[in-house]
């Protein structure tokens, strides 16, 4: 694999701005997936009728939400303007999602700035039919921080539910050893250990998952460009635990196809949306190659390697050296 990462796109307007000319949807358009499991829209889910139009008279058993946090990368607003906002698609979801369902949402919380949005997220969501059932925390390997802080590595993940939806528990073992003995307990009349009693010899992930790696270039999953993308184990996890095959999925956040990308790994179906073309033909174009090739992304590579390795100005803007030029000595060779 070539080693052609490109800068992150909400930090290169230009670059940005340039491959929109690659993507085949322009805005309030849908694509179609031609084996009738997925669609993918360049819409915007603060807008009822996008929404709709994307979703057409379906509903799905699962929502995996990963909103802009209100943080970076986003238009940043005052944290009533954001949780409006927020709770417009989370109304949304709701009508979209079938009687006994779960929706899970990532979050983020400002140590810099009161937690924002983390906790007026969760008071508004108070507020609404959906049910609270777990605050799940993914430890990141990396973190960030200052000397005088603890080390910022803990990404929130809420998860609620609508009705009574199926919870798959065999999902939620890890592949970690139990290795701490020694809770007895009496089981009809006998002492009996920890590690006999129980079904597996993996621990369960709990609500603090510790075994998921933060996506990196080295990761075969990673997509450079984006900014804020999740691993797919985790979401693996999530969809394992919370719909049967051939079930919908819907993520209104797609970014680099993430939630797409795990579904069709797992047999689901999943309608997803971004409100920029880019992200939406990277998600595409994720969808594809693994299809082609089975490597779910383009690890240190790029989703658009032809078009910007084809044209002088894009790989200046990428940062990508210019192709190798004839050596002296090549040029004046037989002179
Ligand atoms: C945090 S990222 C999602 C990351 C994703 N889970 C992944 O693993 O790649 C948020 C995405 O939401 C998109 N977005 C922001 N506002 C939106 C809106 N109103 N409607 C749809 N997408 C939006 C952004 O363009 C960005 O790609």
């Amino acid at each position: 694999m070539k080693n052609t990462p490109i800068p992150r796109l909400d930090q290169n307007a230009e670059l940005r701005n340039r491959l929109t000319k690659f993507c085949r949807l322009k805005p309030g358009q849908i694509w179609e997936d031609p084996l009738g499991k997925h669609r993918v829209g360049c819409l915007d889910c603060s807008l009822a009728e996008q929404v709709s139009a994307l979703m057409t008279d379906q509903s799905a058993c699962l929502a995996v939400h990963d909103p802009p946090y209100n943080l970076v990368a986003f238009d940043v607003r005052s944290v009533d303007e954001y949780i409006r906002w927020c709770h417009g698609w989370i109304a949304k979801t709701y009508d979209f999602l079938s009687t006994n369902s779960a929706m899970y949402v990532w979050l983020g919380a400002d140590q810099n700035d009161g937690f924002q949005p983390l906790p007026d997220f969760m008071m508004m969501m108070r507020r609404t039919e959906f049910k609270a059932r777990s605050f799940l925390t993914v430890r990141n390997q990396r973190g960030y921080g200052t000397q005088r802080n603890w080390m910022c590595v803990r990404q929130e993940l809420l998860y609620y539910t609508k009705g009574m939806p199926f919870f798959n528990v065999d999902a939620e073992y890890t592949d970690i050893p139990k290795i701490l003995r020694g809770y007895y307990k009496e089981v009809n009349g006998a002492i009996t250990e920890n590690l006999e009693r129980s079904n597996s010899e993996n621990i369960r992930a709990g609500n603090v998952w510790v075994d998921i790696q933060q996506v990196f270039y080295r990761m075969e999953e990673n997509v450079n460009g984006c900014y804020a993308q999740k691993p797919l184990k985790s979401y693996e996890r999530i969809i394992a635990a919370s719909s049967k095959e051939t079930d919908l999925i819907i993520d209104w956040f797609a970014h680099s196809g993430s939630t797409l990308v795990a579904a069709e790994k797992l047999k689901r179906r999943c309608f997803t949306m971004d409100i920029d073309p880019v992200f939406c033909e990277i998600t595409i174009r994720r969808l594809e190659r693994l299809r082609a090739t089975g490597k779910s992304g383009w690890q240190n590579a790029n989703p658009f390697q032809e078009e910007i390795e084809a044209d002088p100005a894009l790989r200046r803007l990428a940062g990508h050296p210019e192709p190798e030029t004839l050596g002296q000595h090549e040029l004046f060779a037989g002179t």
